[in-house]
């Protein structure tokens, strides 16, 4: 057995030198865009956020190589060393891979590699972090989970079609995925012995290390069942409906010197800024150093829905400080019922304040925002994933600000914008109260938490977010649960729960 010195590096090595001939669309899949990224960006993303990990290369279809470079340079991908291009099957891409690293370490050194597709953007960090781990002790790693389906074995006999030859024990069958982790020296060897086997063929890794060096055990890392390969056409729906659910997490709050830093001197003009969430945000800014325009009804008579307000807001903003960095709107109003028995002025002014006025405010911001790369930020619902009766119109204009952000951070970001989208589990906020009288105070989050939340996300380089700010809930919050596996929690906890 090698030696081993206590750290070691890890490279991981991002497939994506395929063209997705089965998703069947002119550029090759992992350049498609979910959630508003390109697949390979969601996916190297991960592995930049991945303490364990010390280095990244990326192998792409090697038409696209300038356009990869693009992706990493734009998202400030500090871990991706090398883009290179990738070979003619996957087989050849790992290869490809194993010389580059090779190339870059001295004789006899060794190090970790993770193979993983780039058209698998859902991989959590507990899988990377597991394989990590598992590579301490074992040469090569493989990521599975159970498999639900009964796998038959079948034979085409003819012109009758296919028949069943054998049904394996469904118990003991995986569906492998990736991250596979090896050790250099290892798969370096497998695929040495396989380029001298005529009959070599191979759709992964770690079947390379199984047959070849089949000495060599490959342990199994539990994978996810939202680890997904966007293989079909069908996947990218559901890859773009798992994003959807996910959404993000809040980043982790900063210290005093880094609201100071990132507030001191700026200018932010709050929408909504009366009372709740608004008021909070307001507040906070201000006391870390910003110039602060809070605006709303009952406080300067700015109504949002008046495009004209907006645009005098923005006006006499810039007038005093020559400059806006941050815009926030929380206004929005939340009025019950069924839609057959609403009348015109309260459905008016659903979608007067809660979807033309947003609009005004970002058309409004956008001049500004882009002399200063600012952030326009937006507040939605958890109700925005699914509408709800007697909701329809909170729900679905509050739907409308997540594609309203998706859509501005993609047509802004040659501008240097940013535009996130904070979703609030229910807080205790005025407009709550209002809706739903006193509930008890241990199920709401304080709307001071919300704003610092909202604070982090302004001050952070994240854009086409929707950031979700919940409760710290033991059976949700613990550092293992995946994003995943909280926003199941949420929505499962939501069925039978009115939205925030
Ligand atoms: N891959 C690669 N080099 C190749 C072929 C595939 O790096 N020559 C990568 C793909 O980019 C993908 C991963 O291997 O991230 C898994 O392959 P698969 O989904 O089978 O990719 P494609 O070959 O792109 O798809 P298809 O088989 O539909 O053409």
């Amino acid at each position: 057995m090698t030696t081993r010195s206590t750290h070691r590096r890890t490279v991981a090595v991002v497939l994506a030198g395929g063209t997705g001939q089965r998703i069947g669309l002119a550029i090759p899949k992992q350049l498609l865009k979910i959630a508003g990224k390109p697949i390979l960006e969601h996916t190297l993303q991960i592995f930049e956020g991945a303490p364990d990990i010390d280095d990244v290369i990326v192998l792409m279809t090697p038409d696209y190589v300038a356009e990869a470079e693009k992706i990493v340079a734009r998202a400030g991908l500090g871990k991706v060393s090398q883009v290179l291009a990738g070979g003619s099957t996957r087989s050849e891409t790992t290869m490809l891979a194993i010389e580059a690293v090779k190339a870059g370490l001295n004789d006899g050194e060794d190090c970790n590699l993770l193979f993983h597709d780039a058209v698998r953007p859902l991989v959590s960090q507990r899988v990377v972090k597991e394989c990590v781990q598992a590579l301490k002790k074992y040469q090569a790693v493989d990521v599975a989970i159970p498999s639900a389906d009964t796998v038959i074995v079948t034979r085409m006999h003819g012109n009758d079609g296919e028949f069943i030859t054998e049904i394996p024990d469904r118990g003991r069958l995986r569906r492998g995925q990736t991250p596979q982790g090896f050790w250099l020296s290892t798969i370096s060897s497998a695929y040495a012995l396989a380029s001298s086997d005529p009959q070599f063929q191979a759709t992964d890794d770690c079947s390379v290390v199984v047959k070849y060096l089949p000495h060599v055990p490959v342990h199994v890392v539990m994978g996810d069942e939202y680890n997904m390969k966007v293989t079909q056409p069908v996947d990218v729906f559901i890859a773009d409906k798992l994003f959807q659910l996910a959404s993000t997490t809040a980043p982790s709050p900063g210290g005093e010197e880094f609201y100071r830093n990132g507030l001191a001197g700026r200018t932010l003009i709050v929408f909504g800024g009366s009372y709740g969430i608004g008021s909070d945000i307001a507040r906070m800014a201000e006391a870390y150093g910003a110039r602060v325009f809070a605006l709303g009804r009952s406080t300067t008579g700015t109504h949002v829905e008046n495009p004209d307000d907006v645009e005098a807001a923005f006006s006499r903003a810039y007038a005093e400080t020559g400059r806006i960095d941050y815009v926030v709107n929380t206004a929005g109003v939340l009025r019950i019922g069924r839609l057959d028995a609403t009348d015109n002025a309260t459905l008016r002014e659903a979608l007067e304040v809660n979807y033309l006025a947003p609009v005004n405010i970002a058309r409004t911001a956008f001049k500004y925002l882009a002399e200063t790369q600012g952030q326009l930020l937006l507040f939605t619902s958890s109700s925005y994933t699914r509408g709800r009766a007697e909701y329809s119109l909170y729900s679905s204009t509050k739907a409308a600000m997540v594609n309203l952000t998706q859509a501005l951070s993609d047509e802004w970001a040659g501008d240097g914008i940013r535009v996130n989208c904070v979703n609030p589990e229910r807080t205790a906020t005025p407009m709550r109260t209002r809706a739903f009288g006193d509930e008890p105070s241990g199920s709401l989050l304080s709307s001071e938490m919300v704003a610092l939340s909202s604070l982090d996300v302004l001050l952070s380089s994240l854009t086409g977010h929707v950031i979700d700010v919940r409760q710290q809930d033991p059976t949700t919050s613990q550092a293992a649960a995946s994003e995943f596996e909280q926003a199941l929690a949420s929505v499962l906890h939501e069925q039978a729960d009115s939205p925030a």
